[in-house]
């Protein structure tokens, strides 16, 4: 039971953080979408170029769906902007957003050319069956088993399941870089599944800058406003800010280790992470 509650409130944390993603994207950066960039040869590998990385990334998704798929479900639409460009391309698309602050962005965005299933993925019902599921960076975030089995319910016999994502690999990191299934752990589970190997490309290479570009804002931006807020607030209710930062050591001691110690780079993405685009084919069943 505790550790039901622990992992919903990761969960719902994990939530919160891509709101927070995005409404500072949006305003500062002018970002559409909630998904990495994809950096390019001859793309400069700067925080004014995410907008474009982000748009090869939606080049690079859209280059790999197979022939033949009409209907796409797209779990974890984020903002619904890849969703549009796939409905503009004539793809039939419903979505799936368990945030409700990105699901209104998304129905804003797309109006009643989508259905958005308002659900984790885990609890999605439907009698509906798709050409192509697609995770573009949600799948994550879903439990593995789950994911997989909703994924045979969902898919029509021969339809395709397309995930593109951060994976884990087998090297233990110190709780710097957290995220992304065990790649192991996912081949090791799919092979459970009538699902038969199409397609796999490695674009750690392609991602691994934002690492540094996200590392540069926390050491650069992050940190520093949070060392004036701090001494803000120790100058003007010091037993207050004593006592919080007492009580909350521990959580404060995580945070700093999270974010602020470094180990946030491009070089460890490589080392720790790597970032898969998948397809399998759902075989037809006897
Ligand atoms: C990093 S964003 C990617 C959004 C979008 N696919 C894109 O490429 O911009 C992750 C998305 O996964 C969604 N998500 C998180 N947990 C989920 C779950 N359990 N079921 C379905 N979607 C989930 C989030 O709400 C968010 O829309």
């Amino acid at each position: 039971m505790k550790k039901k509650k622990k992992k919903t409130k990761k969960v719902i944390s994990r939530n919160l953080g891509l709101e927070i993603g995005s409404i500072c994207g949006r305003y500062f950066l002018k970002l559409k979408h909630l998904h990495y960039g994809y950096w390019t040869d001859g793309l400069d590998v700067d925080i004014s170029n995410i907008h474009l990385a982000q748009d090869e990334y939606v080049k690079f998704i859209i280059s790999h769906v197979p022939e033949g798929v009409k209907t796409i479900l797209d779990v974890g639409c984020g903002t619904g902007e890849l969703a549009e460009t796939l409905l503009n391309r004539g793809y039939e698309v419903d979505c799936v957003s368990p945030c409700p602050f990105l699901e209104k962005q998304a129905s804003e965005l797309l109006g009643d050319r989508t259905h958005i299933f308002e659900c984790f993925y885990e609890e999605m019902q439907t009698d509906k069956q798709y050409d192509m599921v697609m995770f573009c960076e949600s799948f994550q975030y879903i439990d593995l088993e789950q994911a997989l089995s909703k994924t045979n319910e969902f898919l029509s016999s021969g339809g395709y399941l397309f995930i593109s994502d951060v994976f884990s690999k087998d090297i233990k990191a110190r709780g710097v870089m957290s995220g992304g299934h065990k790649l192991s752990k996912f081949y090791d589970r799919i092979a459970k599944f009538p699902f038969r190997f199409i397609e796999n490309v490695d674009i750690t290479e392609e991602t691994a800058p934002n690492m540094d570009l996200y590392g540069d804002v926390l050491e650069n931006v992050i940190q520093p406003v949070t060392d004036v807020g701090v001494r803000f607030f120790e100058s003007r209710y010091p037993i207050a800010t004593k006592f919080l930062k007492w009580k909350y050591r521990k959580k404060i001691e995580k945070a700093h280790k999270k974010y602020l110690e470094g180990g946030r780079t491009g070089d460890d993405f490589r080392k720790y992470k790597s970032y898969q685009l998948f397809v399998y084919k759902k075989d037809a069943q006897e």
